[in-house]
């Protein structure tokens, strides 16, 4: 299995490409069920969750070809070949989940193996089976299986979630451009993922309005037909990219950042004493002073401060003048990456969903594992800082989140490398 080694110390300066979305992407491919017509992806990120997606997409019958070496996802579903997402594949990704909806708003019927994903909480799917159930499907839960149903097809409804869920929005809104008549999504997720989605959706001819704010509207139609869509910025791989600078001095320019999709982020970057300026190609980022300073963060469902941060964070507040408290609100169980930075050399406390870190002076390298996507993407980035070597071991989760991260911060001075095991 592939590790990266992290030499610390190099400062970084340059333009760092920022790619298109993982997770909206994962959320778009489905799309192609809803429809018999083409539907052409541009701007995808190229990375084993999409390879994943791409996988499961064809077991139930899409034809997909990728052009650009990955960038151009050409997708067409004239027949469904399968309603079954088998276990095998859906283990690998949670967001294969994501396919419930679209099956079940196309052929009236699907079986979903229970998804498995980054092990970081229990990640139910109650809600997503509430909304869905809400729109007139039957759903049942047997041998590790949802098992759903939709007799004379899905019918609109007023549907409100428990909890924002971005999954369940998601899938919600998706079978919704099919049913008969008007839904209501309340408490709808507003993350830009979902607003891209609506997007793509209408390009198809679906009839949407309110994405991006509570309350969604979807008036169903009886078919949807070709688009090509444009997959928004990754605010989650833009962010990561833009605390680098802060671990090791330099400045940093994201192509094709925007403050619009990460405000409460930039917000404890200001706060922690990072400049953010807005430049014609994206955001230029860069540390005053000599260490950043320490910062509380929460976080929170969109716009708030993004969990898919938060492990990013912690490492970058390892290296801050000050004690900060950070509060996990979304997922209970995601703190992994605190024993690994604490090896190290970080002063962190965990009790429950909340953690105290203390800056220290300099971090150590050391051979860490990495434990999820986002926590293995911190370990880098604490690397980046430390005296020595860091070795990532298990870096799997990386690749599934991030495209060519050795390339990219290499290319602005890190001292970062790739071994084969
Ligand atoms: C998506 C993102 C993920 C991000 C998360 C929160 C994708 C592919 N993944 O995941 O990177 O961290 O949003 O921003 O877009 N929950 C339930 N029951 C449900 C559904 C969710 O209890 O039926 C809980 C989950 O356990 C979790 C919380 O709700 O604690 C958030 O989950 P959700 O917003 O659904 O996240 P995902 O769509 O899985």
């Amino acid at each position: 299995m592939d590790s990266i080694i992290v030499r610390g110390g190099a400062e970084l300066r340059g333009q760092i490409p920022i790619a298109g979305a993982k997770n909206a992407c994962l959320a778009l491919m489905p799309a192609t069920l809803l429809s018999e017509e083409p539907l052409t992806l541009t701007n995808a990120p190229r990375l084993s969750d999409i390879r994943t997606m791409t996988q499961l997409l064809e077991s139930l019958g899409a034809e997909i070809s990728s052009m650009q070496g990955g960038k151009v996802i050409a997708m067409s579903t004239h027949d469904l070949a399968s309603t079954r997402a088998d276990y095998e594949i859906v283990r690998k990704m949670r967001a294969s989940n994501l396919v419930l909806g679209p099956l079940l708003a196309r052929a009236h019927e699907a079986v979903v193996s229970l998804p498995g994903g980054c092990a970081i909480g229990a990640r139910p799917m109650d809600i997503h089976i509430e909304a869905l159930t809400a729109l007139g499907a039957e759903i049942e839960l047997k041998d590790g299986y949802l098992h759903a149903l939709a007799r004379g097809g899905l019918r609109g409804n007023r549907v409100k979630l428990r909890f924002a869920s971005v999954g369940a929005t998601e899938n919600v809104l998706m079978a919704a451009t099919l049913a008969k008549g008007t839904t209501l999504i309340e408490n709808a997720a507003r993350e830009p993922e979902i607003v891209d989605l609506a997007r793509c959706l209408r390009a198809m001819g679906a009839q949407i309005s309110g994405e991006g704010s509570a309350t969604i509207e979807v008036q169903g139609v009886d078919r949807l037909g070709a688009a090509t869509h444009r997959v928004v910025t990754d605010r989650i791989e833009l962010g990561t990219y833009m605390l680098a600078p802060a671990f090791t001095g330099g400045e940093v320019e994201c192509l094709g950042g925007e403050i619009g999709l990460i405000g409460a982020f930039c917000e404890k970057l200001d706060a922690a004493g990072i400049d953010v300026t807005e430049t014609e190609a994206g955001l230029k980022v860069k540390l005053r002073g000599d260490r950043p300073r320490a910062v509380d963060v929460t976080t929170e469902p969109f716009p708030g401060f993004p969990t898919d941060l938060q492990a990013q964070m912690m490492a970058m507040l390892c290296t801050a003048t000050g004690t900060s408290r950070l509060e996990e609100k979304i997922f209970e169980n995601r703190f992994m990456h605190a024993p690994e930075l604490m090896r190290m050399g970080a002063r962190i406390e965990v009790q429950g969903g909340h953690a105290t870190v203390t800056g220290v002076d300099r971090l150590k390298g050391a051979q860490v594992m990495a434990t999820d996507l986002r926590a293995s993407v911190s370990l880098i980035l604490a690397g980046l800082a430390a005296e020595g070597e860091t070795v990532v071991n298990r870096v799997y989760h990386l690749d599934r989140g991030y495209e060519h991260v050795e390339d990219k911060l290499s290319a602005v001075g890190a001292r970062i490398e790739r071994v084969s095991a």
